[in-house]
């Protein structure tokens, strides 16, 4: 499983924006409601953010233009460098490495106030015991009283109604138009799914259709805060997006 997800994110690099109706805006909108989030949480004011799956850096980005000092790791090293690139084109300053966030203990020195994983990094593992050594290596990246957040996509939701794709979202660029969806193939037993992302783009030629697959397991939030618990996180909380502006649940939790 993990080449797969390896592999999806190197090849989805260089079009990983095109996800978003505006990926720029969305990084400083994803700062502004993360920011405040960790500020009604943190005991005291959070100074240093461990993003340890940061992709093309969406929201270390994001927390390093609202003055958190972020240093940003993930899987995939086209990633992590492209997130780079990224933050210097924002005139903001970060540090970045590669780690999976499994051996984090390991990879990234130094210890954070805030650890974060968002945007359904975590459901890529397909064991508990994949997510639990996900969870203790987060916990023991943060000093103590420091705050895990993590979100991850409402599969309480979906996973009664297995739907085989999202609705296709329209995009007008100055270049032309552009077409996003997903297709889900679920397997059998209804606990995880291959994604196929689409991105559609009209060229002056006609037509572009990007694809990109990788694999799900359905995370459920009574499953993650089991495991946060397993792992030692006290004031598991969830945070619906009705309550925090994100577009999906988001959980924080605390090491004791
Ligand atoms: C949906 S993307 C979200 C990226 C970024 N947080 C954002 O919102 O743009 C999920 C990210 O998790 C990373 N990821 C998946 N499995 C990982 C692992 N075991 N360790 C670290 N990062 C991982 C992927 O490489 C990818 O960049």
């Amino acid at each position: 499983m993990e080449d797969d997800v390896l592999q999806f994110y190197e090849e989805m690099v260089g079009d990983y924006h095109l996800i978003f109706a505006d990926w720029k805006q969305g990084v400083l909108w994803q700062g502004e409601v993360l920011d405040r989030l960790i500020r009604a949480q943190a005991e005291e004011p959070a100074v240093s953010v461990l993003d340890c799956s940061c992709g093309i850096g969406t929201q270390a980005i994001g927390l390093a233009a609202r003055g958190y000092r972020v240093h940003a790791t993930d899987i995939s090293a086209a990633s992590v460098e492209r997130a780079r690139r990224e933050a210097a084109s924002f005139g903001v300053s970060a540090t970045f490495g590669v780690s999976d966030f499994r051996e984090l203990t390991a990879r990234v020195e130094g210890m954070f106030d805030v650890v974060i994983s968002c945007d359904n990094a975590l459901p890529h593992l397909s064991s508990d015991d994949d997510l639990l050594a996900a969870a203790r290596n987060m916990k023991e990246k943060l000093r103590p009283h420091g705050l895990l957040l993590a979100s991850i996509r409402d599969y309480d939701q979906v996973a009664s109604e297995r739907p085989r794709s999202t609705l296709p979202r329209v995009f007008d660029d100055p270049e032309g138009r552009r077409i996003v969806f997903q297709v889900w193939n679920w397997s059998a037993d209804g606990k995880s799914y291959r994604l196929h992302q689409f991105i559609i783009t009209e060229e002056r030629q006609g037509w572009r259709t990007a694809h990109y697959t990788t694999c799900y397991s359905i995370l459920l939030r009574d499953d993650l805060s089991r495991i946060l618990t397993e792992a030692g996180f006290s004031e598991i909380r969830w945070h619906r997006p009705e309550e925090s502006g994100y577009y999906q649940p988001i959980v924080t939790a605390r090491k004791v």
